[in-house]
């Protein structure tokens, strides 16, 4: 059993992966500044749990509060760093925010490990670093192409970031580039709760369903793909989560070869937007109001993940398909609006 620091560990994944950590008998510890998630969020992890990690209300971006944080917790074995700010559009308006939010919290975190001797970081990273591919699927060998949005800069940067302090220092790492994270915990005591207005397909699928939108537009059906519309890897956020404690393990057995390593994690299965409509009508036995609208800016036709890596050197595979992840998203889209 690790003491293990998780950043972020109220948000989407952060929550679903602290379930995870203490199924496998580690003992995580939450650090959140409640900017983009709830505290109820602890009684749902503890409700599938049985058990309540300790909780910190910290601002990683304050230096102070972070070098008081890690001098509260100097015995830990590991950091799980999810703490970001990730809406690419909110990014272009906001470029200072986004880089002081998820790169100076990520300088801060790295000099504590230095300075207290720590080692094994996991980083959220993402299948936004390797924009248009030019091949798929993407592997982990793909080049970083130039980011889109501030937001993907600031995870391109996080990784060379990293790179170079684990260079410097000594630190294991490693970084986990996420293709498109969907769903909830199947006992719908955790999902995801965008605040205001999704952004993401998912939310904004179940919300009007739920009658909280009234519409879903479906931006572009005129893509090189098989029905027009973009291709995603859609991967279950217990998936993801599970990867996280396998990574984990890795760094904490001294089993990685390298000291910073990457791997996607995805289902290697791209859907189109259509097809998570038509997986959504299936599960729900019910019809979706959507109509098709002019393109997004930014919007990649196709992205998804050759997932060989992570299933050959990690051992792990992902395990739910597109129906589950969204009948567990609708679940918990039902739950939290009382519907039967
Ligand atoms: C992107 C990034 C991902 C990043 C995430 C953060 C890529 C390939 N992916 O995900 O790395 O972490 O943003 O938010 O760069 N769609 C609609 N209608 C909607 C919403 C979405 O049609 O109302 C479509 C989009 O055009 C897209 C698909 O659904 O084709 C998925 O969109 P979204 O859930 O926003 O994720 P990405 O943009 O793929």
């Amino acid at each position: 059993m690790a003491q293990i620091l998780v950043t972020g560990g109220l948000g989407f994944i952060g929550s679903h992966t602290v379930v995870e950590l203490i199924a496998a008998g580690h003992e995580p510890i939450i650090v959140d500044n409640l900017s983009n998630s709830t505290i109820s969020v602890l009684d749902g992890i503890a409700a599938i749990s049985g058990k309540r990690p300790a909780f910190e209300q910290v601002d990683l971006k304050e230096k102070s509060q972070v070098q008081d944080l890690f001098k509260k917790y100097s015995s830990i074995k590991g950091i799980i760093h999810f703490a970001a700010f990730k809406a690419v559009g909110e990014s272009v308006g906001k470029p200072l925010e986004y880089y002081e939010n998820n790169l100076g919290s990520l300088v801060y975190i790295l000099q504590e490990m230095r300075d207290h001797h720590l080692d094994n970081l996991i980083f959220s990273s993402s299948c936004t670093v390797y924009g248009e591919a030019d091949e798929l699927p993407i592997t982990e060998s793909s080049p970083v192409k130039v980011a889109i949005s501030p937001y993907g800069n600031t995870k391109q940067v996080g990784e060379e970031l990293i790179q170079a302090a684990s260079e410097a220092h000594d630190f294991n790492v490693i970084s986990l580039r996420y293709f498109n994270p969907i769903g909830a915990h199947p006992s719908a005591q955790i999902g995801e709760s965008p605040l205001g207005v999704p952004l993401n397909l998912v939310p904004f699928v179940t919300q009007t369903a739920a009658g909280v939108r009234e519409q879903l537009s479906v931006f572009g059906d005129d893509y090189e793909t098989r029905d027009g519309t973009n291709e995603r890897d859609y991967i279950h956020v217990v998936d993801v989560a599970k990867a996280h404690v396998v990574a984990l393990g890795r760094l904490l057995n001294r089993k990685n070869e390298d000291a910073y390593e990457v791997y996607n994690l995805g289902t290697g299965k791209g859907s189109t937007v259509l097809e998570v409509i038509q997986s959504f009508e299936r599960v729900s036995a019910s019809k979706l109001n959507y109509k098709i609208v002019e393109r997004r800016r930014g919007d990649v036709t196709a992205a998804y993940a050759d997932t060989t890596k992570a299933n050959e050197v990690l051992g792990w595979f992902a395990e739910k398909s597109l129906d589950d992840a969204i009948a567990d998203a609708w679940r918990w889209e039902k739950k939290i609006r009382n519907i039967d």
